[in-house]
């Protein structure tokens, strides 16, 4: 009923949980290392994207959302490759001729070898390197595409790398071992040593990736000032019951893990993804249905992730929201009620211009590997074939009913 028009349906992936053979980064060296799993070939999505781009058009989609891989673009710093550029030149291209709307991530997680071997996002000059990489790619990619994100969580980035030590690089902060944040899930093991002063380097690499969005936005302005720049931010819904302690417990929660990192960007965006995957109620003693991360069944979260962005008055879209179900047990369900969040959202007047469900395909989910199982299409990893899942249809009624254009 209240979708508009052009509103964008469909799914999204990230390079190095889908490509394959993404060897020189950050994590295919801590792979090598034996602190994560290896990735290899994963879907092969770097050969076969024509496929699976066929499958987002069957079911309906009328937008994607991927990421390009930074350590492909520029493998050494400062030198930048014209045949991987022409590779998602082919990319867009494949997308357009499906008309489907591409949505590019500049940066999602993985680092260039040299990048992080030489500091990573610790770098005094990493937002001036980081913007000249983006400026660049959004020069080459421009005509084909007019969404672009800098980059992808933050947060999740910074707190699974310099908290968790889950992550490369892998710096872990004692008391955060207590607290259950993001990607790691039941079973996560923090192979890092602890140390005090990973909290201090947790809080300038946040300060460093705020600046890194914000002088990239301002690169690719002006390089292509007319395209819509965007940051994907992670929110978690803090929330309490009646009790004002546990009230004030959400409130710091929330403001150090969404609101001060989009105070430092949020003037330097056109629009801002949000990606949604849990919600955390102080004071809650109600036992929730989990999904195969262990993490809490609440979709009708989502609105409230919506509610918080909206306060800064930029246009949203839904870059992310999904959930781990090998037996697709719970997928459709959860997938109508993110639907509804959004709705319901856009019945209030909040401006969302898209919804992504996480993933379009089976991938590589991190230092977790690949049993987690986020695609609307599962990936037989021996075969390489791809079997859509009975929810991806659940998804393409909702889309077909919906839909306008
Ligand atoms: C998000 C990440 C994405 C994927 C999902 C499950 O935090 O952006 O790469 O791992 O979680």
């Amino acid at each position: 009923m209240k979708f508009p028009k052009d509103f964008l349906w469909g799914a999204a992936t990230s390079s190095y949980q889908v490509e394959g053979f993404n060897e020189n980064t950050d994590w295919a060296q801590a792979a090598k290392q034996g602190r994560v799993p290896y990735a290899g070939r994963l879907a092969d999505h770097y050969h076969r994207y024509e496929e699976d781009f066929d499958i987002a058009k069957k079911l309906g989609h009328n937008a994607h959302r991927f990421s390009i891989e930074w350590a492909r673009i520029e493998p050494q710093e400062g030198v930048f490759d014209q045949a991987e550029i022409e590779h998602y030149r082919q990319v867009l291209r494949a997308l357009h001729a499906r008309n489907i709307t591409p949505m590019v991530t500049l940066w999602h997680f993985t680092l260039p070898l040299w990048f992080s071997e030489s500091g990573g996002f610790e770098r005094k000059d990493a937002p001036v390197v980081f913007a000249r990489y983006c400026a660049h790619v959004v020069r080459e990619l421009g005509d084909l595409c007019t969404h672009y994100a800098t980059m992808n969580e933050p947060n999740v980035y910074a707190s699974n790398g310099y908290l968790r030590g889950s992550w490369p690089p892998f710096k872990r902060f004692a008391l955060t071992d207590m607290v259950s944040i993001t990607n790691s899930g039941r079973g996560y093991k923090a192979r890092a040593e602890k140390s005090i002063s990973a909290l201090f380097l947790y809080r300038k690499v946040m300060r460093t990736l705020a600046e890194a969005h914000n002088c990239a936005y301002d690169a690719i302005k002006n390089v292509a000032p007319e395209k819509n720049v965007s940051v994907v931010k992670h929110v978690i819904y803090f929330h309490a019951n009646r009790n004002p302690f546990n009230m004030l417990r959400s409130w710091v929660a929330n403001q150090l893990w969404t609101h001060v990192f989009m105070r430092r960007t949020f003037h330097k965006c056109d629009s801002i993804g949000l990606n949604y995957y849990f919600h955390k109620k102080f004071g809650d003693t109600e036992v929730c249905e989990k999904t195969d991360m262990d993490w809490d069944i609440y979709p009708q979260g989502l609105y409230d992730a919506l509610r918080m962005l909206w306060k800064y008055k930029k246009p949203l879209y839904v870059s992310e929201a999904g959930l781990a179900d090998a037996q697709d047990r719970y997928r459709a369900a959860y997938i109508q009620t993110q639907v509804s969040a959004v709705e319901k959202a856009l019945s209030e007047g909040i401006d969302v211009f898209g919804h992504m469900y996480w993933s379009l395909i089976d991938n590589y989910e991190w230092a977790l590997g690949i049993d987690k199982k986020f695609g609307l299409v599962e990936i037989d990893y021996q075969t390489l074939e791809r079997r859509i899942r009975p929810s991806a249809w659940v998804y393409a009624d909702l889309i077909k009913k919906h839909r306008k254009d």
